[in-house]
């Protein structure tokens, strides 16, 4: 089933997600079939579980967009190990809808996760890879994209945000 996306400010975004500890379920396989599809619904190529509202550290990630099966990534407690480089480029989030920003990230990322059946692996990743990697991860900590920029660009955004609330056009 495909989710509604939870949005920016809701307290589940903002906190650190539930270790996951028991894996190769039916109820697993059911909610990363879910998460896919919810993340192919809002055309995004990652999605962390607290955004379809479950405080878990599963988050999926494609950044073919559904256009090549073998990059359909499942990161199960993920942890960023090592990362080098730089690159900055634009950013945005399924549950923060119409903002983009340039967000300074690194350009090559490793990241150590379980998989569907609890066995633990590492992928290293590069440019838009790397910042899904960084991106999903930092949202099973509870921290979003808008925690990398500017406390000016944050303020601002978050008044616009405000605005929309305010005016019932924000979820
Ligand atoms: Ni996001």
């Amino acid at each position: 089933m495909v989710y509604p996306i939870v949005k920016f400010g809701d307290p589940v975004l903002e906190r650190e997600a539930d270790n996951v500890t028991e894996f190769d379920t039916a109820e697993l396989h059911q909610f990363l079939e879910d998460m896919f599809q919810s993340m192919y619904a809002s055309k995004g190529v990652g999605l962390a579980a607290p955004q379809i509202g479950f405080s878990r550290k599963i988050a999926v990630i494609d950044v073919s967009n559904g256009e090549n099966p073998s990059d359909k990534l499942v990161l199960i407690n993920p942890k960023i190990v090592h990362i080098e480089g730089k690159q900055v480029g634009e950013e945005g989030c399924l549950s923060i809808p119409g903002f983009r920003e340039q967000v300074r990230r690194a350009r090559r990322v490793t990241v150590r996760a379980n998989n569907v059946q609890g066995e633990e692996f590492e992928r290293t990743g590069e440019d838009l890879l790397a910042r899904a990697f960084l991106h999903e991860t930092d949202h099973l900590y509870g921290r979003l994209y808008i925690t990398h920029i500017s406390a000016l660009k944050r303020d601002l955004m978050k008044r616009k945000i405000k605005k929309l609330q305010r005016a019932g056009e924000w979820g």
